[in-house]
């Protein structure tokens, strides 16, 4: 196992095991399309990423994802990927890629980037092979070509795809004529899913991580890491829950992980993978991260959990007890770029209503709450942050950015938008471009004004420029918070100890759970009444200051703090 290495960088202590550094990490997730437009066109870019590494450094977070930057359509925001080893001409070049991951490590930040092992752009040079090809070629093997039902006149089975619609489009010949076969898209028809039992998509990737790791990458994040491998002779679904559909979860997939596994302990230090998991069970979801498989995955069930204590309280036994058993961390994860922002999730609740996790319209006619949203918001990031195990932070959740829900149905380019009428496919409201600055057009995002989404005329107020320096702000709060994780010892990877009982409303923690000086309580009022914790000092709270009372604070209902 790698040294203890001790960084100092503007100030900041930074504590690092090379080896292990994923166990602990809190990682930024950057959009980029969303986050830093350096040249203008409205699009984020790597150049724009670049010139703003500082302020990540001084966030004190420890490493950044970047959803895809690969050379891509946009048919899903860069999740259809036309070349691995490429950069999008929108995003930059190769060689801003190559200066983005040394400028990020000389600031102690690990780099992060999305792989898409399921599939690819019908604009790969795999696809546009098959397409010049006839179906049964060995072209066509690196996809789900199969022969139609019905003499080749309906799709091959039931299956649905996850963007709306049937899984499968027909193939068609030279003069646009179907051909009786049809290509498996578990997303978007302009996303083939390819085939994995063919060996030459399993060297292209393998060597397209050696390509990244190489060129100093410190991981991957693992798109659709359970959608891999389909069910053999593509049976029917037999209806019921999508995910539940015999392309998710199928036991081959487990082998391509310990190859991937293997690629990623030939580097020093070995490289780190994080897996989106979606699945039924724990038992599943942990069978991804045995020691020889992925090192982490996205703790979706922290993301959608309700604010309710004994919920919450639930999540968080049932994720340190699973991942326990294979010896992983667990991970936290409130936002992402797929889901709705936090702070109107929890604001929808305040008011009433259930804002689905993922991808549906929000409820109409509800106003969020938005005070208890941005109370509550606050409050979960700071009880995530105080969690044993690596957290994520999506870009903007640290202004306390809400869900942008009024987006026109023309600027939207969710592809499950098109597919489904409207009547899925709400991922944009959650993908509108940062604001940095108080005053320009697009508040600092691009030099020139322009933002491939709209942003609210109201966001200058919530910017890094109009945050920043504000005690009150909750990027000051994230900055609080990252800098004493940072460096107090209990806090990220080890255990933690139960103080509340099981049914109480407010959640009180101890990190680590043996008691020992120095250690960390980690509260959450999730309540109605303020609830006293045992305690001498606060050290930091999400909310007004929890005043003194009989042997500890008084924490006020939608508050989180630390305290010792
Ligand atoms: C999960 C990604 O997070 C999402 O944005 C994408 O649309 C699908 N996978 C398909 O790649």
């Amino acid at each position: 196992m790698a040294k203890r290495r001790i960084a100092r960088l503007d100030g900041r202590v930074s504590i690092t095991n090379d080896a292990t550094w994923w166990r602990s990490a809190v990682i930024y997730q950057i959009y980029p399309k969303s986050w830093a437009d350096a040249d203008g066109d409205g699009f984020g870019d790597l150049a724009g990423i670049r010139t703003r590494l500082g302020y990540l450094a001084r966030l004190g977070v420890d490493a950044i994802w970047l959803s895809p930057w690969y050379r891509s359509p946009q048919a899903d925001g860069g999740y259809d990927v036309a070349d691995f080893r490429d950069i999008d001409p929108i995003f930059g070049t190769l060689a801003d890629a190559e200066a983005l991951i040394d400028e990020a490590h000389d600031l102690g930040l690990k780099v992060i980037v999305d792989i898409v092992p399921n599939h690819t752009s019908d604009q790969h040079r795999f696809f546009q092979e098959a397409l010049a090809s006839e179906p049964g070629s060995p072209a066509w093997d690196r996809y789900h070509c199969v022969r139609g039902a019905d003499g080749g006149a309906s799709p091959p089975n039931d299956w649905t795809s996850a963007f709306g619609g049937p899984a499968w489009d027909p193939v068609l010949d030279a003069d646009g004529q179907p051909t009786g076969w049809w290509y498996l898209h578990v997303f978007d028809s302009a996303q083939p899913d390819l085939n994995w039992d063919n060996p030459e998509v399993r060297e292209e990737f393998l060597d397209t991580l050696r390509f990244w790791f190489d060129r100093g990458v410190d991981g991957f994040r693992i798109d659709v890491a359970t959608g891999l491998v389909k069910a053999e002779g593509y049976p029917h679904s037999g209806g019921g829950e999508e995910d539940r559909y015999p392309y998710w979860d199928q036991p081959g997939v487990h082998e391509i992980w310990r190859e991937w596994r293997r690629v990623a302990n030939e580097h020093q230090p070995p490289r780190a993978f994080v897996g989106e998991v979606w699945v039924g069970s724990q038992e599943a979801f942990v069978a991804y991260l045995r020691p020889d498989e992925l090192h982490t995955a996205f703790n979706f069930d922290h993301l959608k959990c309700p604010w309710d204590a004994s919920a919450l309280r639930g999540v968080v036994e049932r994720s340190l007890h699973a991942a326990g058993q294979v010896s992983a961390p667990s991970t936290w994860v409130l936002e992402n770029h797929d889901v709705p922002r936090v702070r109107t999730r929890y604001g929808m609740e305040a008011a009433g209503a259930r804002m689905p996790h993922a991808n549906t319209a929000p409820p109409p006619d509800v106003v969020p709450d938005d005070a208890r949203g941005l109370a509550r918001a606050r409050a979960g990031l700071l009880f995530m942050l105080g969690l044993p195990g690596s957290a994520y932070v999506y870009q903007g959740q640290e202004l306390g950015l809400p869900e942008v829900l009024d987006l026109p149905a023309e600027v939207r380019q969710d592809p499950a938008f098109r597919r489904t009428g409207g009547a899925e496919g709400y991922r944009d409201g959650c993908r509108v471009p940062m604001p940095w600055t108080r005053q320009d057009h697009s508040f600092g995002f691009s030099p020139t004004g322009a933002s491939w989404l709209p942003m609210p005329a109201d966001w200058g107020e919530l910017s890094v420029e109009a945050q920043l320096g504000d005690p009150g702000s909750m990027l000051e709060l994230t900055r609080d918070a990252l800098r004493i994780r940072r460096r107090e010892p209990a806090l990220g990877d080890g255990d933690l100890g139960w103080i509340s009982e099981p049914d109480d409303p407010c959640l009180v923690l101890r990190r680590p759970a043996e008691e020992t000086d120095p250690h960390v309580l980690v509260a959450v009022n999730m309540g109605e009444a303020p609830a006293l914790v045992e305690a001498t000092e606060v050290v930091l709270s999400s909310g007004r200051d929890p005043a003194p009372g009989r042997g500890g604070f008084w924490l006020p209902p939608d508050t989180a703090a630390w305290l010792r």
